[in-house]
């Protein structure tokens, strides 16, 4: 194992760049040492995180952030943008999370914060409130990720990557998207993978969830490539490098990763269950046993792996989760004509019976306890409007994430 792991790397030692070797930001190799949240739907809004945006179109409501500010032009959308971003997270928001023990935030960043196209309806003005998260992220104790998540022409067709679309068709590696892809994260990474953030800023996240099994895993692999010796080698920075496993399994990405000499980089999970009918026909027991073998698997990976995106939901009941205008699969209102259960009152906790509360808690527990088998763990989201599974903040102050964070009352569920 040790060998199979040492033998590529010393093969290669002597012919690489002596800049980029053992250059790291932070060592995610001490397990669980990331406790975050993620801050969704504050430079990319998503309709299930912010649904007050949206609703205000009455009946002829946006899919995304697209449309959003195509359907109100660059004046008003700016307006409420503006509005929005000096908001919906605040200093007290850091103090917060900072008093409840948590380390880390991961910050999505569309590529329109970074780099206007000629024809897109998007508006700027998003960094200075980036700029200001981040020193209160270095007054609070808290490090970041600054996490690319939206690319031109999307690279998943997902609202949050602020295009939907609604049949297969992704045009990331089309025209000259892929190039604009450089160029945003090259500003990016200049601006905050640098000296001036280099106490905060732990990481650049190449590009959030690539529909690796849709698009060309092998322009993924290259991008990954070219995107990892633009930071490292010619921008010559030393922050790390993140990526995302583009819906590959565990362990997909090892091969690939020991021909190179890569140093410094963070392989990011996401771990959702509920966006397919197999995942949400799971008992209990079943959700946790699947996630307790994640978190072993995730041990054996080649490079260092995080859990960059996880929620408490056992249902995909939220409000427009599945996108706007769209039901959900879990009461057969989507995709689907299983009903597994109904969706009423999924928001309103006093609805809640004490056995979705102890199977919430229960679920959250392994879950933390499967990903601090990694460096650690990133949770979607810090806060929302109104949907509860969702919802960090919420979950802390309902008794259902625990306080303190390694509080236990469904101790070694994994039995690791
Ligand atoms: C992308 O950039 C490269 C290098 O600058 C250039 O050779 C190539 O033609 C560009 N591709 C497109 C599609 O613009
Ligand atoms: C670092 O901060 C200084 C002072 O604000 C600024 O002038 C400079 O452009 C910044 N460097 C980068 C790479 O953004």
């Amino acid at each position: 194992m040790l060998a199979n792991i040492l033998l590529p790397l010393l093969a290669l030692s002597g012919t690489i760049c002596a800049a980029s070797t053992f250059k790291k930001r932070m060592d995610y190799s001490e397990k669980g040492s990331v406790k975050g949240v993620n801050l969704g739907g504050w430079f990319v809004i998503e309709p299930f995180i912010n649904p007050s945006l949206f609703e205000a179109f009455g009946d002829d409501i946006p899919n995304d952030e697209y449309h959003y500010t195509l359907s109100l032009g660059k004046e008003l959308a700016y307006e409420r943008l503006n509005e929005h971003w000096g908001s919906w997270i605040t200093e007290a928001d850091f103090e917060t999370m900072s008093g409840i023990g948590l380390n880390f935030v991961r910050i999505p960043v569309g590529y329109w914060a970074l780099l206007a196209l000629d024809g897109d309806p998007y508006v700027q003005g998003q960094l200075p409130y980036l700029d200001q998260a981040l020193e209160w992220c270095a007054k609070y104790n808290i490090q970041a990720w600054i996490d690319l998540h939206g690319v031109p022409g999307s690279q998943n067709g997902f609202d949050n990557s602020g295009y939907r679309e609604d049949a297969e068709y992704l045009a990331w590696f089309q025209g000259d998207n892929l190039n604009k892809t450089y160029e945003a994260l090259s500003i990016m990474s200049e601006r905050y993978g640098g000296a001036n953030y280099s106490d905060v800023v732990a990481g650049i996240e190449l590009v959030n969830e690539p529909l690796g099994t849709y698009l060309d895993i092998n322009t993924i692999a290259e991008y990954y490539d070219t995107g990892y010796k633009m930071i490292r080698d010619d921008l010559d920075l030393v922050t790390d490098v993140i990526m995302h496993d583009a819906f590959r399994d565990q362990n997909y990405w090892d091969p690939y990763f020991q021909l190179y000499d890569y140093w410094g980089v963070v392989i990011d999970h996401h771990r959702y269950q509920v966006f397919s009918t197999g995942e949400l026909a799971r008992t209990i027991d079943e959700h946790v046993d699947f996630v307790c073998k994640q978190g072993a698997d995730t041990a054996s990976e080649y490079h260092w792996s995080l859990t960059g995106e996880w929620s408490a939901a056992l249902t995909d009941c939220t409000y427009w989760l599945n996108g706007v205008g769209r039901g959900a699969r879990y009461d057969a209102t989507y995709q689907s004509s299983t009903k597994y259960g109904t969706c009423d009152g999924i928001n309103d906790i006093s609805t809640w019976t004490d056995e979705q509360k102890q199977n919430t808690r229960k679920f959250i527990e392994a879950q933390m306890d499967a990903y601090d088998q990694g460096a650690g763990w990133i949770f979607w989201t810090w806060k929302t409007e109104n949907a509860l599974e969702w919802d960090f903040q919420r979950l802390v102050y309902e008794g259902l994430v625990p306080q303190p964070l390694t509080d236990r009352q469904y101790p070694n569920q994994c039995g690791y």
